[in-house]
């Protein structure tokens, strides 16, 4: 079954949002197999936001990031990467849909809520980031 990651967001955590956010993924039939809370460092988030380490917004998305306590969460489902990126919705709160997770509780294009994979293959890549294999459940 297709696995994908997801990370609540500093701005989420802060503002009580991470049961609304679960629940919102979970009712759409998503498995939660693997969840953390925790408070990365530069380096790990330099490494999963390595895509961007070109761009203009890189320094700040890697402070924000890094700003206060995430939950990272691994949810498996059937297009659980399509699945997920549809309810996110667009990268930028104002752009995003309602009914989205970003459209209903983003509050700019920095403090967007939520992070969830692109494609299957930097879904597994951000897995070995964040998840060692016994921490992953089957059930
Ligand atoms: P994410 O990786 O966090 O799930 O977000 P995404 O796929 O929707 O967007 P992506 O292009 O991967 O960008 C990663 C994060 O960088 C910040 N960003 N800022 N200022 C800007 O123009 C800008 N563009 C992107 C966003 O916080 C985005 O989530
Ligand atoms: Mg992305």
């Amino acid at each position: 079954m297709e696995k994908s990651l997801v990370l609540i967001k500093p701005d989420a955590i802060q503002r009580g949002l991470v049961g609304t956010i679960i629940t919102r993924l979970e009712k759409v039939g998503l498995k939660l197999v693997a969840i953390k809370m925790l408070h990365i460092d530069k380096a790990l988030a330099q490494c999963h936001y390595a895509i961007h380490k070109d761009k203009f917004f890189f320094n700040s998305l890697v402070n924000y990031i890094t700003s206060a306590p995430i939950i990272a969460i691994i949810f498996e489902g059937k297009k659980a990467v399509e699945v997920i990126r549809k309810m996110m919705g667009a990268t930028d709160p104002a752009k995003a849909e309602a009914g989205t997770i970003r459209g209903d509780f983003g509050l700019d294009i920095e403090h967007n809520i939520i992070h969830g994979s692109d494609s299957t293959e930097t879904a597994t890549e951000e897995i070995k980031l964040f998840f060692l294999e016994d921490e992953i459940f089957s059930y």
